[in-house]
């Protein structure tokens, strides 16, 4: 059965999370583990709007942290996909956070995920194509297509590595 492609906009997703001690470090800045679990999870409901099924996280890149986030800050985090393989998604994550007493808002963070969706037996499933319907989402993809190439060659080397260290115990 074909699966129908969809448009990004129908998995966009913007969260918001005020910054509490509990989330920061010793410098009053949030934490880089909390804020990389925050990205996982918009990323984890883009890719679950997007394909209607069981996803993974395969891997993490391009994860750049610009600025600090301090404590009490609004951080606004907006999900869309990218780009798509037979059964891969790239989730980009743009991360801002604001002041909440000037309202003075910086871009903070950007980060580039791949979900894969799984069957219920945990295998690799087809998700649904982008409709690229614009000059964004054309360039987009081509971007994504890019770091997909990139991304393959480190992977290839890392399960290589893999290999050797599960063949030596
Ligand atoms: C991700 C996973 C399902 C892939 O299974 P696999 O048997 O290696 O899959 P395949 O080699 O057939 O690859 C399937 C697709 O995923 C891509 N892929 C596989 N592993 C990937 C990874 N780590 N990162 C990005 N893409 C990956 C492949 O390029 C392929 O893409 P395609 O759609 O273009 O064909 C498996 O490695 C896994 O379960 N990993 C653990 C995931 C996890 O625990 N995440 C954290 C918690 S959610």
């Amino acid at each position: 059965m074909e699966i129908k492609s969809k448009s990004w906009k129908e998995s966009y997703t913007q969260i918001e999370r005020l910054v509490l001690p509990a989330d920061t470090n010793v410098f009053n800045a949030l934490y880089g583990g909390r804020l990389m679990e925050w990205i996982d999870n918009v990323a984890s409901i883009v890719a679950f709007k997007h394909c209607r099924q069981g996803t993974v996280t395969g891997s993490i890149d391009s994860l750049f942290f610009l600025a600090p986030i301090h404590l009490g800050f609004i951080v606004n985090m907006k999900g869309r996909v990218n780009y798509t393989t037979k059964t891969t998604m790239e989730i980009e994550v743009d991360v801002s956070a604001q002041d909440a007493l000037s309202g003075k808002e910086r871009f903070t963070t950007k980060a580039y995920l791949t979900y894969v969706a799984v069957d219920v037996d945990g295998r690799p499933s087809p998700v649904p194509g982008l409709i690229l319907d614009d000059d964004d989402s054309k360039d987009r993809f081509k971007s994504g297509e890019e770091r997909s190439l990139r991304r393959l060659e480190l992977l290839k080397s890392v399960k290589k590595e893999a290999q050797i260290f599960d063949d030596m115990h």
